[in-house]
């Protein structure tokens, strides 16, 4: 099978064609939903809330993305793998955001990084870029810096935070990313942002006009049902299939239904 890459997505731009991405952090749904025909996978550091419960993406380690980025891309047969690199892995300083980034980049044999912010780390993204690491860059509602903003309410909607999102995303592109998240910011601005790249933006919360959308797979197939902000379309509800399969489970255990005689030896 053909290998998705970059220059796979840019081609997808190029042509007007739209870019699927879809979280994963393990094997099995890896395997899913590379055989689905997924465009890319994000080993997203959502895995601090959908799989280790944490209520923030700020504890997950390095190590711990490092562990679930192996585990993709062992069943991600076709598509591009993007892992983000965790609060903490790249923010103090160049050294250490090239470290992380060389360290995922061996440890899981993913093909891309992605990490939050612009101008800020741009030294980081620009080293990373030129070890040959394609970087995927992230703007907007950015979750490692949530107790900056206070809240997970749509960001830049002010003039202001809207001209620093469209000078960073800009300032990304002149670094040489490959791709751009913008999440939870008008749908106006995140037409005039995609307009205005030659690289393909992937949204989540961020309208119809980005090139791409990408949504945690948790949330899409309805596994975490609390969670329904206006964005999120629910394509299945995991959660009521799952516990009505264990119910039917339970009850056949204990009323002595199972197993039945061919499912024994
Ligand atoms: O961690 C994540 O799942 C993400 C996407 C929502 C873009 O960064
Ligand atoms: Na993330």
């Amino acid at each position: 099978i053909k290998r998705i890459t970059t220059a796979t997505l840019q081609k997808l731009k190029n042509s007007g064609q739209k870019i699927s991405m879809l979280t994963a952090y393990d094997f099995s749904f890896a395997r899913l939903i590379d055989a689905s025909g997924i465009d890319v996978i994000l080993v997203g550091d959502s895995a601090s809330n959908v799989m280790a419960g944490h209520e923030t993406t700020l504890p997950i380690t390095l190590d711990q993305m490092i562990y679930h980025a192996s585990s993709v891309v062992r069943g991600a047969k076709r598509c591009l793998v993007v892992v983000d690199l965790p609060f903490g892995a790249y923010q103090s300083n160049s050294d250490i955001a090239l470290a992380s980034a060389i360290r995922i980049m061996k440890e899981t044999g993913a093909h891309a990084i992605k990490l939050e912010g612009g101008e800020e780390i741009i030294d980081s993204v620009k080293r990373i870029i030129s070890a040959g690491i394609p970087v995927m860059g992230h703007l907007g509602l950015t979750p490692q810096s949530i107790y900056k903003f206070g809240s997970y309410n749509v960001r830049a909607k002010e003039e202001a935070e809207a001209n620093k999102l469209k000078s960073d995303a800009l300032i990304l592109q002149e670094a040489g990313c490959f791709s751009l998240v913008l999440e939870k910011i008008p749908a106006a601005l995140a037409k005039v942002v995609s307009q205005s790249l030659h690289i393909p933006t992937i949204g989540i919360g961020a309208g119809p006009h980005c090139d791409g959308q990408v949504l945690v797979m948790h949330d899409m197939l309805g596994i975490n049902t609390e969670f329904r902000p206006r964005f999120l379309r629910q394509y299945l509800n995991l959660y009521e299939q799952v516990t009505g399969a264990v119910k039917q489970y339970i009850d056949d255990v204990k009323k002595g239904g199972f197993p039945s005689e061919s499912e024994s030896y």
